[in-house]
Protein backbone atom coordinates (compact mmCIF):
# COMPACT_ATOMS: atom_id res chain seq x y z
CA UNK A 1 0.00 0.00 0.00
CA UNK A 2 1.34 3.57 -0.62
CA UNK A 3 -0.01 6.24 1.50
CA UNK A 4 -0.38 10.17 0.24
CA UNK A 5 0.06 12.86 2.05
CA UNK A 6 1.15 9.89 5.20
CA UNK A 7 2.09 12.35 7.47
CA UNK A 8 4.11 10.63 10.19
CA UNK A 9 2.74 7.31 9.41
CA UNK A 10 -0.78 6.81 11.35
CA UNK A 11 -2.31 4.93 8.94
CA UNK A 12 0.42 2.40 9.04
CA UNK A 13 0.06 2.23 12.32
CA UNK A 14 -3.15 1.78 12.78
CA UNK A 15 -3.59 -0.99 10.05
CA UNK A 16 -0.15 -3.00 11.19
CA UNK A 17 -0.25 -2.70 14.52
CA UNK A 18 -3.07 -3.73 17.13
CA UNK A 19 -3.53 0.20 18.43
CA UNK A 20 -6.55 2.36 18.00
CA UNK A 21 -6.69 6.34 17.23
CA UNK A 22 -7.42 6.68 20.95
CA UNK A 23 -4.70 4.40 22.11
CA UNK A 24 -2.37 6.91 19.80
CA UNK A 25 -3.70 10.03 21.39
CA UNK A 26 -2.99 8.95 24.65
CA UNK A 27 0.43 7.43 23.88
CA UNK A 28 1.48 10.96 22.62
CA UNK A 29 -0.19 12.99 25.13
CA UNK A 30 1.66 11.27 27.54
CA UNK A 31 3.96 13.49 29.85
CA UNK A 32 6.54 10.85 29.92
CA UNK A 33 7.31 11.80 26.40
CA UNK A 34 7.06 15.16 26.38
CA UNK A 35 10.36 15.71 27.16
CA UNK A 36 12.03 13.31 24.67
CA UNK A 37 14.42 14.23 21.97
CA UNK A 38 13.68 13.26 18.17
CA UNK A 39 16.02 10.58 18.63
CA UNK A 40 14.65 8.99 21.95
CA UNK A 41 11.23 9.59 21.18
CA UNK A 42 12.03 7.22 17.80
CA UNK A 43 13.80 4.70 20.31
CA UNK A 44 10.18 4.56 22.36
CA UNK A 45 8.22 4.44 19.41
CA UNK A 46 10.25 1.69 17.39
CA UNK A 47 9.99 -0.63 20.53
CA UNK A 48 6.02 0.68 21.59
CA UNK A 49 5.18 -0.67 17.54
CA UNK A 50 6.89 -3.47 17.36
CA UNK A 51 5.45 -4.76 20.38
CA UNK A 52 2.14 -4.28 19.07
CA UNK A 53 2.69 -5.18 15.23
CA UNK A 54 0.26 -7.54 13.66
CA UNK A 55 0.99 -11.12 12.71
CA UNK A 56 -0.48 -10.51 9.09
CA UNK A 57 0.84 -6.35 8.78
CA UNK A 58 0.27 -5.05 5.48
CA UNK A 59 3.39 -3.44 4.05
CA UNK A 60 2.79 0.36 3.63
CA UNK A 61 4.73 3.08 2.04
CA UNK A 62 4.29 6.91 2.28
CA UNK A 63 4.89 9.85 0.15
CA UNK A 64 4.76 13.27 1.62
CA UNK A 65 6.50 16.55 1.36
CA UNK A 66 7.22 16.60 4.79
CA UNK A 67 10.68 14.85 4.78
CA UNK A 68 11.13 14.87 8.80
CA UNK A 69 7.65 13.24 9.18
CA UNK A 70 8.36 10.76 6.56
CA UNK A 71 11.65 10.04 7.84
CA UNK A 72 10.05 9.35 11.24
CA UNK A 73 7.77 7.03 9.78
CA UNK A 74 10.80 4.86 8.31
CA UNK A 75 13.16 4.79 11.77
CA UNK A 76 10.41 3.57 13.71
CA UNK A 77 9.45 0.76 11.34
CA UNK A 78 5.64 2.11 10.16
CA UNK A 79 6.59 2.83 6.52
CA UNK A 80 8.55 0.29 4.76
CA UNK A 81 9.50 2.98 2.14
CA UNK A 82 9.49 6.62 2.16
CA UNK A 83 9.49 9.47 -0.23
CA UNK A 84 9.55 13.15 0.69
CA UNK A 85 8.53 14.20 -3.10
CA UNK A 86 5.93 16.78 -4.27
CA UNK A 87 3.80 15.08 -7.46
CA UNK A 88 2.03 18.24 -7.71
CA UNK A 89 5.09 19.90 -8.83
CA UNK A 90 7.05 17.29 -11.11
CA UNK A 91 7.43 13.19 -11.91
CA UNK A 92 8.28 10.77 -8.86
CA UNK A 93 11.92 9.85 -8.79
CA UNK A 94 13.63 6.84 -9.96
CA UNK A 95 13.43 5.00 -6.92
CA UNK A 96 9.73 5.91 -6.41
CA UNK A 97 8.97 4.67 -10.22
CA UNK A 98 10.29 1.39 -9.67
CA UNK A 99 8.64 0.95 -5.77
CA UNK A 100 5.20 1.97 -7.72
CA UNK A 101 5.19 -1.35 -9.72
CA UNK A 102 4.57 -3.44 -6.55
CA UNK A 103 1.53 -1.11 -5.13
CA UNK A 104 -1.55 -2.97 -4.63
CA UNK A 105 -3.68 -0.32 -3.10
CA UNK A 106 -2.77 3.91 -3.34
CA UNK A 107 -4.67 5.62 -0.27
CA UNK A 108 -4.88 8.89 0.98
CA UNK A 109 -7.02 10.59 4.52
CA UNK A 110 -6.36 14.41 4.60
CA UNK A 111 -4.61 14.60 1.40
CA UNK A 112 -7.29 16.00 -1.13
CA UNK A 113 -6.80 19.51 -1.52
CA UNK A 114 -3.06 19.28 -1.13
CA UNK A 115 -2.93 16.71 -3.49
CA UNK A 116 -5.01 17.03 -6.75
CA UNK A 117 -5.74 14.84 -9.94
CA UNK A 118 -1.74 16.12 -10.90
CA UNK A 119 -0.25 13.56 -8.02
CA UNK A 120 -3.10 10.72 -8.81
CA UNK A 121 -2.36 11.01 -12.23
CA UNK A 122 1.55 10.63 -11.97
CA UNK A 123 1.17 7.91 -9.27
CA UNK A 124 -0.46 5.32 -11.89
CA UNK A 125 1.47 7.03 -15.14
CA UNK A 126 4.73 6.28 -14.11
CA UNK A 127 4.16 2.76 -13.33
CA UNK A 128 5.72 0.32 -15.89
CA UNK A 129 3.64 -2.74 -14.99
CA UNK A 130 1.27 -5.10 -12.88
CA UNK A 131 -1.80 -4.49 -12.47
CA UNK A 132 -3.30 -0.96 -11.76
CA UNK A 133 -3.66 -0.60 -7.92
CA UNK A 134 -7.41 0.15 -6.24
CA UNK A 135 -7.14 3.87 -4.93
CA UNK A 136 -9.08 4.47 -1.85
CA UNK A 137 -9.06 7.93 -0.86
CA UNK A 138 -11.14 9.79 1.79
CA UNK A 139 -11.67 13.30 1.04
CA UNK A 140 -13.09 15.94 2.89
CA UNK A 141 -16.78 16.77 1.56
CA UNK A 142 -15.75 20.29 0.74
CA UNK A 143 -14.01 19.47 -1.81
CA UNK A 144 -14.88 18.45 -5.04
CA UNK A 145 -13.34 14.63 -6.46
CA UNK A 146 -14.74 14.82 -10.10
CA UNK A 147 -11.71 15.63 -11.16
CA UNK A 148 -9.76 12.69 -9.28
CA UNK A 149 -12.24 10.41 -10.34
CA UNK A 150 -12.18 11.58 -14.40
CA UNK A 151 -8.34 11.13 -14.11
CA UNK A 152 -8.61 7.47 -12.46
CA UNK A 153 -11.31 6.65 -15.38
CA UNK A 154 -8.17 7.43 -17.70
CA UNK A 155 -6.28 4.83 -16.25
CA UNK A 156 -8.85 2.04 -16.29
CA UNK A 157 -10.31 2.58 -12.97
CA UNK A 158 -14.60 3.02 -12.63
CA UNK A 159 -14.90 5.13 -9.14
CA UNK A 160 -17.91 4.62 -6.50
CA UNK A 161 -18.21 6.96 -3.24
CA UNK A 162 -19.62 4.81 -0.45
CA UNK A 163 -22.88 6.63 0.07
CA UNK A 164 -25.03 6.77 3.57
CA UNK A 165 -22.42 7.49 5.80
CA UNK A 166 -19.74 10.14 6.29
CA UNK A 167 -16.62 10.22 8.29
CA UNK A 168 -15.91 12.82 11.31
CA UNK A 169 -12.53 13.88 11.21
CA UNK A 170 -10.68 16.67 13.39
CA UNK A 171 -12.31 19.37 15.03
CA UNK A 172 -12.18 23.10 13.59
CA UNK A 173 -9.66 24.53 14.80
CA UNK A 174 -11.44 28.49 14.80
CA UNK A 175 -14.46 29.92 13.79
CA UNK A 176 -13.22 31.45 10.56
CA UNK A 177 -12.50 27.62 9.66
CA UNK A 178 -15.90 26.45 10.87
CA UNK A 179 -17.58 29.35 8.65
CA UNK A 180 -15.20 28.45 5.36
CA UNK A 181 -16.04 24.92 5.37
CA UNK A 182 -19.37 25.25 5.86
CA UNK A 183 -19.85 27.80 3.07
CA UNK A 184 -17.86 25.97 1.11
CA UNK A 185 -20.08 22.10 1.80
CA UNK A 186 -23.10 24.43 1.15
CA UNK A 187 -22.10 25.77 -1.97
CA UNK A 188 -21.07 22.00 -3.70
CA UNK A 189 -24.87 21.47 -2.55
CA UNK A 190 -24.21 19.16 0.32
CA UNK A 191 -26.49 19.59 3.88
CA UNK A 192 -23.74 20.30 6.73
CA UNK A 193 -26.58 19.49 9.25
CA UNK A 194 -25.42 16.82 11.98
CA UNK A 195 -22.74 16.71 10.13
CA UNK A 196 -19.80 19.55 9.70
CA UNK A 197 -22.22 21.87 11.51
CA UNK A 198 -21.62 19.92 14.97
CA UNK A 199 -18.18 21.28 14.98
CA UNK A 200 -15.94 18.89 12.69
CA UNK A 201 -14.88 18.18 9.12
CA UNK A 202 -16.12 15.30 7.54
CA UNK A 203 -15.24 12.89 5.11
CA UNK A 204 -16.61 11.26 1.88
CA UNK A 205 -14.83 7.41 0.91
CA UNK A 206 -14.61 7.04 -2.57
CA UNK A 207 -13.29 3.50 -3.94
CA UNK A 208 -11.54 3.36 -7.58
CA UNK A 209 -10.91 -0.44 -8.77
CA UNK A 210 -10.93 -1.95 -12.40
CA UNK A 211 -13.97 -2.32 -14.23
CA UNK A 212 -13.77 -6.23 -13.83
CA UNK A 213 -13.27 -5.92 -9.75
CA UNK A 214 -15.75 -3.46 -9.63
CA UNK A 215 -18.37 -5.42 -11.17
CA UNK A 216 -17.05 -8.80 -9.30
CA UNK A 217 -18.02 -7.07 -5.91
CA UNK A 218 -19.82 -4.10 -5.55
CA UNK A 219 -18.79 -1.76 -2.70
CA UNK A 220 -21.51 -2.38 -0.45
CA UNK A 221 -20.67 -5.79 -0.08
CA UNK A 222 -17.58 -5.61 0.03
CA UNK A 223 -17.66 -3.19 3.06
CA UNK A 224 -20.38 -4.99 4.94
CA UNK A 225 -19.82 -4.95 8.70
CA UNK A 226 -16.82 -2.93 7.87
CA UNK A 227 -18.36 0.67 7.84
CA UNK A 228 -20.82 1.57 11.03
CA UNK A 229 -24.17 2.87 9.24
C1 LIG B 1 -3.96 17.08 6.94
S1 LIG B 1 -2.43 16.24 6.81
C2 LIG B 1 -2.99 14.55 6.71
C3 LIG B 1 -2.03 13.62 7.38
C4 LIG B 1 -2.50 12.17 7.54
N1 LIG B 1 -2.74 11.53 6.27
C5 LIG B 1 -3.74 12.12 8.38
O1 LIG B 1 -4.81 11.70 7.90
O2 LIG B 1 -3.67 12.46 9.57
C6 LIG B 1 -1.92 16.63 5.17
C7 LIG B 1 -0.54 16.12 4.80
O3 LIG B 1 -0.33 16.38 3.40
C8 LIG B 1 1.04 16.69 3.22
N2 LIG B 1 1.17 17.36 1.91
C9 LIG B 1 0.85 18.63 1.60
N3 LIG B 1 1.08 18.87 0.28
C10 LIG B 1 1.56 17.70 -0.24
C11 LIG B 1 1.96 17.29 -1.55
N4 LIG B 1 1.95 18.14 -2.59
N5 LIG B 1 2.38 16.03 -1.74
C12 LIG B 1 2.42 15.15 -0.69
N6 LIG B 1 2.05 15.48 0.57
C13 LIG B 1 1.62 16.74 0.79
C14 LIG B 1 1.39 17.53 4.42
O4 LIG B 1 2.79 17.58 4.63
C15 LIG B 1 0.63 16.79 5.53
O5 LIG B 1 1.43 15.79 6.13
Amino acid sequence: MLDLCCSYGVNAALLRCDVSLDELFAHYASPALADLSPAELCRVDEAYYAERRRLDAVRVSGLDTAGNAVAYGCRVNLLEGGWAEDLEAGDPSRQLTDHLDGVDLVTTTGGVGYITERTFDRVLGARRGGSTPWVAVFALRMFSYDRISETLAQHGLVTEQLTGVTFPQRRFASESEREATLREVSGRGLDPAGREDTGRYHADFYLSRPAADAAQRPLVGLLDGVVPQ
